[in-house]
């Protein structure tokens, strides 16, 4: 797998600052930093020999779009989404959350076109629309899947806030091996897990299991039986003593004290959260993408 390179995952995230600054500083479902922020993605997907589609729903009386892009080739039975909110809440640009999951799929998509993978399964990635307001993108997604297509998805990853400048690095508890309280997912949510795990001990950064309820994109997937698996570096959660000592940063303060907030800007990233989580994706589409037999 590539070392996916930080200055490029932060130059897409500058791209969307930029979008949010010229459009009332939000990249929200139904404002015009919205459109601008899917139309950035695509172009650089098109121009990476993606096919892609603009899906668009109506929520709240606006339209909304899911950004949809197919990498070529593989087998069309046995695919493996990767998605992540592109949407901001109305209050700031939202950059952490999620212009972080997003940019950090997209160069992920780019390596996979710089490397001209060949993967054993198809690769579809997905930047859904209205996450903030009740993860609506990804469910009229899920909701609008022929049962034939739905059938072929054998697995999902999602990343929103990757980036959280007082970082800790979760992994959602697929096994429900930390009690979360949720129970476990979709079998194959598990390996998934384990997978994302798996690179975080390669570096010899610890992980911890964080929620696996439902609240960001994988919801709807779980919720019709598709395993799921992703990362986060945490939210208006407050980061304890213990994971202080394990993680660094600050005890007592939240992981992202800008979450949902105008100073959700290209300021409140932690750049060695994003590379590590970046690099983490990456990891984690190769191999589950290129196992030979397919996992
Ligand atoms: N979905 C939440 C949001 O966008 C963030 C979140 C992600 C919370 C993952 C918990 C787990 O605001
Ligand atoms: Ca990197
Ligand atoms: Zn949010
Ligand atoms: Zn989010
Ligand atoms: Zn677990």
């Amino acid at each position: 797998p590539p070392d996916i390179p930080l200055a490029n995952v932060k130059a897409h995230l500058s791209q969307l600052q930029s979008i949010a600054t010229a459009n009332g500083g939000t990249r929200a479902h139904g404002r015009p930093g919205y459109l601008a922020s899917a139309n950035y993605v695509r172009s650089q997907l098109d121009a990476a020999g993606y096919t892609t589609a603009l899906q668009s729903f109506t929520y709240n009386g606006a339209t909304g779009y899911n950004v949809i892009a197919d990498w070529p080739g593989g087998d069309p039975n046995d695919i493996l989404m990767v998605g992540a909110h592109l949407d901001s809440v109305t209050a700031g640009p939202g950059i952490n959350d999620n212009g972080s999951g997003s940019a950090a799929i997209l160069e992920t998509a780019l390596a996979v076109s710089r490397q001209a993978l060949q993967p054993t399964k198809h690769l579809r990635f997905a930047w859904w629309g209205a996450e903030e307001l009740g993860l609506r993108g990804s469910q009229f997604y899920v909701n609008n899947l022929p049962a034939a297509d739905r059938a072929r998805i054998k697995g999902y990853l999602n990343f929103d806030m990757v980036g959280s400048p007082n970082a800790g690095y979760f992994v959602y508890d697929g096994d429900n091996s930390d009690g979360t309280g949720s129970g476990p997912g979709p079998a194959g949510s598990a390996q998934l897990e384990r997978t994302i795990q798996d690179y975080f001990t390669s570096i010899g950064v610890p992980t911890r299991g964080t929620d696996f309820d439902g609240r960001s994109d994988y919801g709807p997937f779980i919720a019709v039986g598709i395993p799921a698996g992703g990362t986060f570096t945490g939210a208006e959660g407050i980061k304890t003593a213990a994971q202080a000592t394990l993680w660094g940063g600050t005890s007592g303060q939240a992981f992202d004290v800008c979450y949902h907030r105008a100073c959700d800007t290209t300021a409140n990233i932690n750049d060695t959260a994003l590379d590590r989580n970046a690099d983490a994706i990456a990891y984690a589409v190769w191999t589950t993408a290129t196992a030979v037999p397919p996992v």
